[in-house]
């Protein structure tokens, strides 16, 4: 296989094709000004506005977002509770409007354990966008990396039992068949809020070359300008992909003459 196509255009720092958001920090974002945490919450959902027509405008082909993840069940059941709710009320408001602009609403993560209700709404919402051409935004609610690749091994095992598919059948790239989001890029850029630096069992597999980018910046305060700042600072970065500096520097005069 040739070297460009290893590396394809993504070596060639244009935008990036599919970001991934943990959006973190709502819960310090209310106590810092001394409200209830799940006040943090509902003003991230601002954020996710705009993050969404921001990507959308940029020309991505993808955004993904971790709204909720398989360990935040943990949480005191009131916010649990009270972020099931929110995510309702989103859901319903906002739906029209991503339809309206051509977006592709999908919902990745172990949904079944949500209620009947949710589960029905966020049916209605996919079938809905589902024929759109425009941004896919992925929510990732009850997600988590590890259940994302454990349910493709299982997918995988199923398929050799049945024997439609052989033990040696299973690479790297059919084994991307079988995960969340396989018709999509993989993620080229990872963005976390809230000042931690750790991926919190988010997509693990779908980011193996992401860059990763993390700012102090809290999710209800994350703006136009902290997004466009990490874009830059995508752009700004040279990704080899196993290769040599000198190899990715080549390879991309060569696609700019041509
Ligand atoms: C992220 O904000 C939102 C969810 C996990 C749902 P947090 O609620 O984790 O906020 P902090 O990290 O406690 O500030
Ligand atoms: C990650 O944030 C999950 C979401 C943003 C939905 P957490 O706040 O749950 O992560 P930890 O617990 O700090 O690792
Ligand atoms: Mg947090």
């Amino acid at each position: 296989m040739s070297l460009s196509a290893v590396v394809g255009e993504t070596a060639n720092q244009s935008l990036p094709r599919h970001v991934a958001i943990i959006m973190d920090g709502n819960g310090r974002w209310a106590q810092q000004r001394g409200k209830i945490r799940v006040q943090g919450h509902k003003a991230g959902v601002k954020s996710v506005r705009e993050a969404v027509s921001f990507a959308a405008r940029a020309g991505m082909q993808a955004l993904t977002l971790f709204a909720f993840s398989s360990e935040n069940w943990r949480r005191p059941e009131g916010e649990v509770n009270a972020l099931m709710e929110l995510f309702m009320m989103v859901l319903g408001r906002e739906v029209d409007k991503l339809h309206q602009n051509g977006i592709r609403l999908r919902v990745i993560g172990d949904i079944a354990r949500f209620s009947d209700r949710l589960q029905e709404k966020i049916a209605k919402a996919e079938a809905l966008t589902a024929g759109n051409t425009g941004m896919t935004l992925n929510i990732a609610a009850n997600y988590g990396g590890q259940w994302d690749i454990v349910r493709a091994a299982q997918q995988i095992a199923g398929e050799v039992a049945a024997g439609r598919m052989a033990p040696e059948q299973i690479s790297e790239a059919t084994f991307s068949d079988f995960v969340c989001m396989a018709d999509l890029p993989a993620v080229d850029l990872l963005i976390r809020t809230g000042g931690d630096h750790r991926i919190s069992n988010f997509v693990l597999w779908q980011l193996a070359y992401a860059e990763l980018y993390f700012t102090p910046v809290l999710w209800p305060d994350f703006d136009e300008q902290h997004f466009s700042d990490a874009l830059a600072s995508f752009v700004s970065r040279e990704r080899r992909f196993g290769c040599t500096g000198e190899q990715i520097r080549t390879l991309i005069a060569g696609q700019q003459s041509e």
